[in-house]
């Protein structure tokens, strides 16, 4: 990018930069504040829209996003911003009780989850909840989950990777004692960055198989039922667009436009001090292999769950869809003036097939490229390199002896049968948990994800990034299939498995052993690929807790 328009792009610091950036401007913070509705600390309204977003030069593009409002409680709760298509980031703190009202106005149904929060399965917005356009669905909880990087989505089922890529996603951001206790960089030096990636036609509308949002807002979506049972074959509309747009649906959809909280080429001026990025991976199918341009090591202090026990370096991280790390960097490491950048590298055992996944010339799952530039600034600092704290929070070692099947870990594997995603060869059923799939309430579970099966589907090896809804788990132990030879040891150095996850990448011919607790809450709740277009496409269940 050229130097000249970059610094004019950036500014300094704050404003500009938060503009760039696509968040709100720090400061910003409103007045008002009053008496919360008598049960509730804060009690928010968020609408589902649409509307338009000036995101490149030239035409603006149409979106479906989430505006908020705040009721009652602490007006800060709410940081929104016209820069991005991106919803406001919801701020709260541990053990407060909140009330959000969603408003669907857009032309079709849709719900929204709370991803990574442990919620009733009344409130986990789960696609039986789905809301017609114009109907209001109230949540209510009390935040119980250590503070960390979550985020919201809708779920609709069949629809979430399309309204996800439209626009609909946002940031919720839970803070609590012991992580202020710690003396994290804040305000305007704790910075998220969400990366998706998108495809523009010529007249900056994203593009998603083959169809935009007025397409498919006014002809196809709403004629369309959603897709039953994750059958990809049926239906005229997913011939739209071709054979590349075909292979994208049942695949997966990869954009050639990296973007940053919403923004294309983004671009960032940060002082010589210390910062907390808090990275989100919002795209539909896409991973990142996130690494500093010169390769000193990233310091990771948190992932999904919150602040690790002590900070981590890699050369590199892995970062799936739906996954979050918590980078803790001193730019004081690197002279004023200088031009950084934060990438992603190559990598094996993605989806490599190229232009046949888009229909467009697009830029493969673990091809290289650039996701954010970065401007040293120069300011009053030494060239003195600050060290993280050595304790971060208390995260003891998971013990898979607790597990109730401690003998008998539960299989899950990731199959693809009849060009239709499945988990051990069922797709979704809306209302269906199978025996295998019930746990006791209050009890530990072992689970294994096996990519052993579907990556041998038409000879391509396909990753996999596993969410399970309503709990933090720890990952165990990872081993690789012996039926498959995976192409690529090298993503196993960039994984963070050291503390609480909601959602893990399984490469190709990987087996991954999480531990699960199911505590709270009975109730039905999904697990599932959060490839979106694997999620539509059948690769999402349902376990039951039972009281
Ligand atoms: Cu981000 Cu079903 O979840
Ligand atoms: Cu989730
Ligand atoms: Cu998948």
């Amino acid at each position: 990018m050229d130097h000249t328009r970059r610094r004019v792009v950036v500014g300094t610091a704050t404003a500009a930069a938060a503009t760039t950036l696509g968040l709100p401007p720090s400061g910003a913070r409103a007045e008002r504040k009053e008496e919360a509705d008598a049960d509730f600390d804060v009690h928010v309204e968020l609408h589902a829209v649409q509307e338009e977003v000036a995101l490149r030069p030239g035409a603006p593009t149409r979106v479906w996003r989430y505006r908020g409002k705040v009721l009652s409680g602490d007006a800060s709760t709410l940081e929104a911003s016209d820069a991005t298509y991106l919803g406001p980031i919801i701020r709260v703190r541990r053990g407060q009780r909140v009330r959000i009202d969603l408003v669907n106005e857009l032309p079709e149904p849709t719900i929204v989850h709370w991803h990574g929060l442990h919620v009733p399965d009344t409130m986990d917005g789960h696609p039986r909840f789905a809301i017609a356009p114009g109907q209001r669905y109230v949540y209510e909880f009390t935040v119980l989950n250590r503070a960390g990087s979550y985020w919201f989505h809708p779920h609709p089922h069949g629809r979430t990777g399309a309204q996800v890529y439209f626009g609909l996603t946002g940031l919720f951001l839970v803070s609590d004692d012991e992580e202020a206790a710690l003396g994290l960089p804040s305000g305007r030096y704790d910075i998220p960055l969400v990366l998706q990636d998108r495809n523009f036609d010529d007249n900056n509308q994203f593009i998603y198989l083959g169809s935009g949002l007025t397409d498919s807002a006014s002809t196809n979506s709403l004629d369309r039922p959603p897709m039953m049972g994750g059958g990809m074959m049926g239906g005229g509309s997913m011939m739209r667009g071709g054979m590349g747009s075909m292979m994208a649906r049942m695949m997966g959809v990869l954009g050639d436009d990296i973007l940053v909280n919403g923004r294309s080429e983004a671009s960032l001026s940060v002082e010589r001090r210390l910062y907390r990025l808090r990275v989100l991976n919002g795209s539909n199918t896409r991973t990142y292999k996130l690494a500093w341009h010169d390769r000193s090591p990233l310091i990771v202090i948190g992932t999904d769950g919150g602040l690790l026990a002590a900070p981590v370096r890699r050369d590199y991280v892995m970062l799936a869809p739906a996954e979050r790390v918590d980078l803790w960097v001193d730019f004081a490491r690197w002279p004023a003036g200088s031009e950084l950048s934060l990438q992603s590298l190559a990598f094996e055992g993605g989806m490599n097939m190229g232009g046949m996944m888009t229909g467009r010339g697009s830029l493969p799952d673990g091809a290289p490229f650039q996701v954010l530039a970065l401007h040293v600034e120069g300011g009053p600092r030494g060239s003195q390199e600050a060290a993280p704290p050595a304790r971060l929070s208390e995260v003891l070692s998971p013990d898979p002896r607790v597990a109730a099947n401690f003998d008998r870990p539960k299989i899950f594997e990731l199959t693809m049968g009849m060009m239709a995603w499945g988990i051990n060869g069922q797709s979704f059923e809306m209302l269906e948990a199978s025996p295998y799939e019930t746990v006791k309430l209050g009890t530990h579970e072992l689970w294994e994800f096996r990519n052993d099966a579907a990556s041998g589907m038409m000879g391509m090896a396909m990753p996999h990034s596993m969410h399970v809804h309503g709990v933090q788990f720890r990952v165990v132990e990872r081993s690789v299939s012996g039926r498959f030879v995976r192409d690529d040891e090298s993503a196993k150095a960039g994984f963070v498995d050291e503390g609480w996850k909601d959602t893990v990448l399984v490469m190709p011919g990987e087996r991954v052993r999480i531990l699960v607790r199911f505590a709270d809450y009975p109730g039905l709740f999904l697990y599932h690929c959060h490839m979106l277009e694997h999620e539509d496409g059948g690769m999402m269940r349902n376990y039951r807790v039972r009281a």
